[in-house]
């Protein structure tokens, strides 16, 4: 369901003039984009919206959000949709390829990082172009779960989420603050790691009262922020995957860090200064990738 939440709310911003809705499914992409056109009518947006299951029709696009996959269900973990997601992006990959070579691509699907790395092998784009969707959304649920239990506005939680999309993600409360306040002068370290716990869990939770699949509004809106630095050059420091090549002494793996995103797509990767716990607990996130590529190399 993200594609066409996605669809929808870059519409409501206006972000660009034309978004194609791209599904293998015949009709899926037709039927929604006729749907958010009309809303647009009520809404008075100006945006032309398609849909289409042909890979000529999404030529020479400036941006691609990958969503194509199987999300995952209660009880399945993201690493086990390795197998099946990994020939979807293969092909969606190679349609990019062919036909918007020039394109940012904002990966969604999961399990991220790995999946970011097969889009970024399949179409040798440079890593400034193949961006991972992760840090921003696992960042969002870590402050809304904070603005929650201090009941203060979301709006003056400021905070940053490392690592891989997954269980070992690493929520940094030392660069956590509430208007500048640090996390630890507002909350107990009980209760912080509470909260960091729950950020790690937080899209098996959702998965868990969904059933039928995983979250979709709080991942569109996290890609859509993404694209919008992207498309108006905004230089914004956010947390991408990206593929490292040094940075934090690690190379040749996705990886949540800050990035600086702009017109050229990752700007710069932002190494920010980290303590023993937190260094341990990001090279143990690495290692989890790591595992997940071997296991995925392996097919
Ligand atoms: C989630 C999926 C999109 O975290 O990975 O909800």
């Amino acid at each position: 369901q993200i594609g066409g939440t996605l669809a929808h709310l870059i519409g409501t911003k206006e972000l660009v003039n034309e978004v194609v809705l791209f599904d293998v499914a015949n009709g899926i992409a037709k039927g929604k984009a006729l749907d958010i056109a009309q809303s647009s009518s009520v809404d008075g947006f100006n945006v032309k919206f398609s849909g289409t299951d042909k890979y000529e029709d999404i030529k020479n696009y400036d941006v691609i959000i990958i969503t194509a996959g199987v999300p995952r269900k209660p009880g399945m973990s993201r690493d086990d949709l390795v197998g099946i997601n990994l020939k979807i992006i293969k092909q969606v990959a190679e349609g990019i390829k062919k036909n918007s070579p020039d394109a940012f691509i904002i990966c969604i699907t999961n399990p991220l990082d790995v999946m970011a790395q097969v889009a970024l092998e399949e179409t040798q784009f440079p890593r400034e172009r193949v961006i991972g969707m992760a840090g921003v959304l696992d960042t969002a649920r870590y402050r809304s779960f904070i603005a929650l239990e201090l009941d203060v506005s979301i709006e003056d939680i400021q905070a940053l989420v490392l690592g891989g999309h997954g269980d070992t993600m690493v929520p940094l409360a030392s660069y956590t603050s509430v208007s500048g306040i640090p996390l630890s002068q507002l909350l107990s370290q009980d209760r912080i790691d509470a909260l960091i716990e729950r950020t790690r869990k937080g899209g098996g939770e959702i998965v868990s009262h969904l059933k039928t699949g995983s979250a979709y509004y709080a991942p569109a809106a996290a890609a859509v922020q993404m694209a919008e630095a992207i498309v108006k050059n905004k230089r914004r420091i956010l947390p991408c995957a990206a593929w490292l090549q040094g940075e934090y002494g690690m190379r040749d793996l996705y990886l949540g860090v800050p990035c600086m995103l702009g017109e050229n797509g990752i700007e710069r990767v932002i190494e920010v200064e980290l303590d023993g716990e937190e260094r341990a607990a990001l090279e143990s996130s690495a290692e989890h990738v790591r595992s997940t590529v071997a296991a995925l190399k392996s097919l």
